[in-house]
């Protein structure tokens, strides 16, 4: 019976220990990217190159640096729009026609904020 007991009083404060565990990791762990922050267009400009490529896309702003390589056209065709405001760009890909709704499907995933009015 002793142990019985003991062995109930140790489960219960274990699954608390647990439970607060699991807080505490929730609570401090960082959004990966905050889409709710809101970038000048300034700020933006600095991210212009193929390794740290940031557009505005419609009001958005887009961190696309791990999509570069995987584009499908060649990087000459994307670098130019790193840093800007690319909306042209992915409406018209540079010779008048728009991306598929699956190309602009994938660009919530890069999202990582909203263009400063
Ligand atoms: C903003 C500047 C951009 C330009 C100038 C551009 C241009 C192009 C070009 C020339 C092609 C190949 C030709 C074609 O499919 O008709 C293409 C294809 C494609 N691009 Fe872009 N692109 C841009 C941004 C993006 C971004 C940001 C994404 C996604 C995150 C993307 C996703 C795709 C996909 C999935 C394709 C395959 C065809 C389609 O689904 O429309 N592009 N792009």
């Amino acid at each position: 019976m002793k142990k019985l007991c003991y062995s109930a009083f140790i489960a219960f404060w274990s699954s608390i220990a647990t439970l607060l565990a699991v807080q505490a990791m929730a609570t401090n762990e960082p959004a990966p990217t905050d889409s709710a922050s809101v970038y000048s267009l300034e700020e933006i400009a600095a991210h212009n190159s193929e390794a740290d490529c940031w557009v505005v896309i419609e009001g958005a702003v887009y961190d696309i640096s791990a999509y570069f390589p995987n584009h499908p056209a060649p990087p000459a065709v994307l670098s130019p729009w790193c840093g800007k405001e690319a909306t042209e760009g992915m409406r018209t890909k540079g010779y008048g026609r728009d991306h598929s709704p699956a190309a602009w499907g994938m660009l919530d995933s890069y999202r990582i904020g909203t263009l400063k009015e």
